[in-house]
């Protein structure tokens, strides 16, 4: 068997294998270890299929085709069944996170010049809140993909367990750490004993005190940071002239969220779009958000309100430049309007991090460390939030986007090496 550890994630993905024995990550994009999980589908050169970040600048660069990001979120949506229209086909939107998962492993494939046969496969704590049968089929669906993609053998880690393997490497005593990895799509805690003598134990099953995971990450932050700064100069929230009725707002949804963005682009859509400029009170938002439907605009909407949102995790006021809409377009936003828009999910993630510890048997005191990772613990109120579950506890952070793909390639060795 030659394994290797898999984490593939609404926003980033990694593999990492084994060399001379040591895991690694291997090149997966370019030079780098980590890779956008995006695919681009060029309708301008027929058949061509990019990923990563040569898929986003394609994209941005205006190419006619499809990009898909935040596939991941799919797995754990009613849209897991789901087909999309490449071009003049149909394809199911689990073809397509197959497609990308075949590219991570011919990646590493050709990093370490040998077949990969098994795989250690990262998964939130949680795909699906509440609904075991849905997140047990995610998981199914994942399995069957990496079979597909010439695994035999295929087992499932937490994330945030494989964050902990990461992080106790670096770990000098022993110590009770809560690991909170905060990502695109979800956010996945893990109570765990940590230590030197313990790191090389085969079994650490006694040493997991409890997990816990919401579907709660950076790709809602997005949509809310959407809904509340850049939707309302589309026309949410806008009146139309006739017995006062606001505009329908189910678009402005679905515009907003990066798993749905691609279903806005509709005939019927545009249709509705110029009916609904007609009777508007404010017919140049609405115009706007026409145009945003015609010239497939959605995705560079919600990528101008990432960096945004990345910018707000340093200053207080950020303004989102909206110039391929409309000419001098900005958006202003600022960091007291983000946590108010995100409130009730930095609410969750307090509650989710509060019952982890408890389902440990613990209490708040009890936690020495929290190790904050994923690229959304970078959030001011996040991190705040999930502090208060454990307020006397050690702030400790690091490899914020390598962590799991790093802890899982460790994991593959101590069962494969
Ligand atoms: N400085 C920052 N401030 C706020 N958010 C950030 C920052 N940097 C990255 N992010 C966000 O972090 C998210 C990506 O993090 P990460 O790569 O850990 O997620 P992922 O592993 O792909 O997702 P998941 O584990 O949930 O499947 C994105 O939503 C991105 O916008
Ligand atoms: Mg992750």
């Amino acid at each position: 068997m030659t394994a290797c550890g898999l984490d593939f994630g609404t926003s980033n993905s990694a593999i990492g294998i084994l060399r001379g024995g040591a895991p690694v990550l291997a090149p997966v994009d370019g030079e780098e270890t980590l890779i956008p999980s995006a695919v681009f589908f060029d309708y301008e050169t027929k058949g061509r299929v990019l990923f990563g970040a040569s898929a986003i600048a394609t994209y941005v660069g205006q190419h006619d085709g499809r990009l898909m990001r935040a596939l991941k979120s799919i797995l754990g949506s009613p849209l897991i069944d789901e087909k999309t229209a490449l071009g003049a086909k149909m394809v199911a939107l689990t073809d397509v996170v197959e497609i990308f998962v075949r590219h991570l492993k011919s990646q590493a494939e050709a990093f370490g010049q040998q077949q990969l046969t098994a795989v250690v496969h990262g998964r939130p704590v949680r795909f699906v809140d509440d609904d075991d049968a849905a997140d047990a089929k995610a998981q199914r669906v994942l399995a069957g993909i990496a079979n597909r993609v010439g695994f035999s053998d295929v087992s499932f880690v937490y994330e945030p367990i494989a964050a902990a393997y990461h992080y106790e490497e670096t770990a000098q005593g022993e110590e009770t750490v809560l690991i909170a990895d905060i990502g695109g799509g979800t956010s996945d805690f893990t109570v765990i004993r940590i230590g030197p003598e313990r790191r090389t134990r085969p079994d650490r099953t006694d040493d997991i005190l409890a997990n816990d995971g919401t579907r709660v990450g950076g790709t809602d932050f997005d949509s809310l940071l959407s809904l509340d700064a850049v939707m309302p100069m589309l026309g949410l929230g806008s009146y139309l002239v006739e017995k006062n009725l606001p505009m329908p707002n189910g678009l402005y949804f679905e515009l907003a969220t990066w798993s749905t963005i691609n279903f806005t682009y509709t005939y019927q859509n545009e249709r509705m779009l110029i009916e609904l400029v007609a009777g508007a009170r404010e017919p140049e938002k609405v115009a706007r958000l026409l145009k945003v439907i015609r010239e497939r605009l959605g995705h560079r909407i919600a990528f101008t309100v990432e960096d945004g949102k990345i910018a707000l995790s340093e200053a207080d006021a950020a303004a989102l430049p909206l110039d391929f809409i409309e000419r001098d377009l900005l958006a202003p936003a600022s960091r007291g309007g983000f946590d108010r828009a995100i409130a009730a999910k930095t609410d969750r993630l307090n509650r989710t991090a509060a019952a982890c510890i408890r389902d440990a048997g613990l209490k708040p005191d009890d936690i020495h460390t929290i190790f904050f990772t994923g690229g959304s613990s970078r959030v001011p109120a996040v991190r705040t939030a999930i502090a208060k579950a454990a307020p006397s506890a050690r702030i400790a952070a690091g490899s914020d986007f390598l962590s799991v793909g790093l802890g899982l390639t460790r994991e593959a060795q101590r069962r494969y090496g």
